[in-house]
């Protein structure tokens, strides 16, 4: 049987508010493509509880990083956000999914819209260097409670810098205002034409593709606003407009 768990050792601690926390970590998995998860697990009364996280660094870095939410209530988040440098994790060696480059059929604009922790996966996209040897446009839009939640902020503001023309960054908050962000939530924003206009692009189904990733809700309506603008939802056999991995 394929070996279900590799030790990892904590090598930073990210905190970026109480509740939200990164962890980078050594261990030596298999290769991944930019937008893969692979399993966290702890041992908890004796068996290894595991859950899925996105791999928040580009596949060539060879230290692994994960940016998470503590749930209060759930068995494994508040056990990760306890961890200290040096600590040993289990980490799954192989890494899973599809919310990769290489399922994305050809388009010219790029859609990366996440919620929360769903920024991640998007993170490792963009330090590849395909979407910029792909798409004409790349927008990056990332909604968050509060402006302390708008994380990785000096990341995006690197890949910025390296695309000035082709990058968008734009940020939402629902619980707070500030000046350069969206307030409110994504989905409606679609409805009502504001996230388009603040990109200065189409969600014009002949020329872009719209990754979602994060609360299931989000990713549901804002397919559903999308799905009224003719982007469909994209399957190997059937392809369209709108891929998409939800946490939970
Ligand atoms: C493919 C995939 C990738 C994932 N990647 C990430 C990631 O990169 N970062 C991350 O934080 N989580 C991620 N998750 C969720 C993660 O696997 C856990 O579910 C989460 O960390 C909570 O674990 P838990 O054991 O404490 O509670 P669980 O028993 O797993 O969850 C309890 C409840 O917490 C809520 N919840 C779960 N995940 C989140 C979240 N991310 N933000 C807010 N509320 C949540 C849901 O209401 C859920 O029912 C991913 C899930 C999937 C399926
Ligand atoms: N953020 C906190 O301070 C905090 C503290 C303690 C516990 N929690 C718990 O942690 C969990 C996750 O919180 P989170 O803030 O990381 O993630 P989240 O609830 O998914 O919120 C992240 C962003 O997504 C928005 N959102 C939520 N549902 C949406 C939908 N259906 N469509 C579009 N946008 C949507 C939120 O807007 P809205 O603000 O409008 O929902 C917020 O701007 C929740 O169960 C929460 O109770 C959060």
């Amino acid at each position: 049987m394929a070996q279900q768990w590799v030790e990892g050792r904590i090598v930073e601690r990210i905190d970026w508010t109480d509740r939200l926390h990164s962890l980078r970590i050594e261990a030596q998995i298999e290769p991944f493509r930019a937008g893969q998860f692979t399993k966290l697990g702890l041992a908890i009364d004796g068996e290894i509880v595991g859950r899925p996280y996105s791999i928040v660094n580009a596949p060539d870095d060879p230290i692994l990083e994960f940016y998470f939410s503590t749930v209060n209530e759930g068995p494994l988040s508040p056990r990760l956000s306890a961890l200290k440098k040096g600590e040993i994790i289990q980490v799954a060696p192989k890494p899973n999914g599809f919310l990769v480059l290489d399922e994305v059929p050809p388009a010219i604009h790029l859609w990366l819209i996440a919620t929360g922790t769903g920024l991640g996966p998007f993170l490792s996209i963009l330090k590849t260097a395909e979407p910029w040897q792909r798409f004409q446009r790349v927008v990056l839009v990332h909604a968050a409670r509060t402006v302390a939640e708008l994380t990785y902020r000096r990341a995006i503001a690197r890949i910025a810098a390296a695309e000035p023309k082709r990058f968008a960054y734009i940020p939402f908050l629902s619980r707070e205002t500030a000046d350069y962000a969206l307030a409110g939530r994504i989905p409606q924003a679609i409805v009502d034409g504001r996230l388009e206009a603040r990109a200065a692009l189409r969600f014009d189904p002949a020329q872009c593709h719209v990754m979602l990733c994060g609360n299931p809700s989000m990713v549901d309506d804002a397919s559903a606003a999308l799905a009224a603008r003719g982007l469909r939802k994209h399957k190997r056999k059937e392809p369209g407009q709108v891929s998409m991995e939800t946490y939970w």
